[in-house]
């Protein structure tokens, strides 16, 4: 093959490749942090399913498979959408299943003693990629707008969506590292970790929720967003992919532990 070609195939590639949820940072930040939080026992079974793959580094393999038809099932399993006048136990269910079925899911077959080794390793690697996105609040969205996808802002001047703030504009301003977003975790204290591992993960989602609203009441369709709006969010956004890490490492070490 000659060199321009398969350089315009890698740039057809790169440019048209679609948005990466909490963007590959936020998720690999989310990974990173529950891999400090595991059991001895848990990081044995998962070093084990996952060849030695480190969390970060398969936390965006459920994005990347989304470009290929085989696993078009899974497209619906990154989000939940229900109006905001609802619930999620009150709103009819999608019939191709949501983002808090995907996650019951990944578990049930994690702890299903008759799942293969590659079910499991497949389901661990959705499962890691799906605790960063119910930290993402516009993924627990409404389907009016396709969790903020069809709602139009300005990222410092230049036309985006709300949903592309969220997934990734506003970490990638910070201009961090996975790691060194991962970092922040090590000053929380007892009293709020313990806060953050309660729950079930119908209340992560619910919280997210909260957000989400939160987000709507505070944005407007066409706004010009920038430094102000990163100043008004970078707690939130923090706490949401330290919450994330520590809720992952919770299930891994129920699942493995
Ligand atoms: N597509 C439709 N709704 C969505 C949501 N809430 N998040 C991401 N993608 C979506
Ligand atoms: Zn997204
Ligand atoms: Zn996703």
């Amino acid at each position: 093959m000659r060199p321009w070609f398969i350089l315009s195939i890698f740039l057809i590639v790169a440019f048209t490749s679609s948005a990466a949820d909490w963007g590959r940072t936020g998720h690999r930040a989310t990974g990173e942090i529950a891999q400090e939080y595991l059991t001895k026992k848990a990081k044995r079974a998962i070093e084990a399913l996952l060849d030695g793959k480190s969390l970060a580094l398969v936390s965006t393999y459920a994005d990347e498979i989304k470009s290929d038809a085989a696993y078009k099932e899974y497209a619906p399993w990154h989000y939940v959408n229900f109006p905001f006048n609802s619930s999620y136990d009150t709103h009819p269910k999608s019939e191709k299943g949501d983002l808090y079925m995907a996650i019951l899911k990944c578990v049930e077959i994690l702890k299903d003693a008759k799942t293969t080794k590659d079910q499991k390793a497949f389901h661990l690697k959705l499962l890691v990629h799906f605790i960063g996105d119910l930290h993402q609040p516009l993924h627990v969205g409404i389907a009016d707008d396709r969790g903020g996808n069809q709602f139009q802002v300005r990222w410092f001047g230049e036309g985006t969506n709300l949903h592309s703030v969220w997934d990734e504009k506003i970490i990638d301003s910070y201009e961090m590292s996975y790691s060194e977003l991962a970092e922040n975790t090590k000053h929380l204290s007892k009293v709020e970790i313990k806060q953050i591992r309660s729950g079930t993960v119908m209340d992560w989602m619910n919280e997210s929720r909260k957000l989400c609203i939160q987000i709507y009441d505070t944005t407007t369709v066409g706004e010009d967003l920038g430094y102000g709006y990163m100043y008004q969010y970078t707690t939130v956004v923090r706490q949401q992919l330290q919450k994330g890490g520590i809720r992952l490492s919770v299930l891994l070490n129920d699942i493995f532990g």
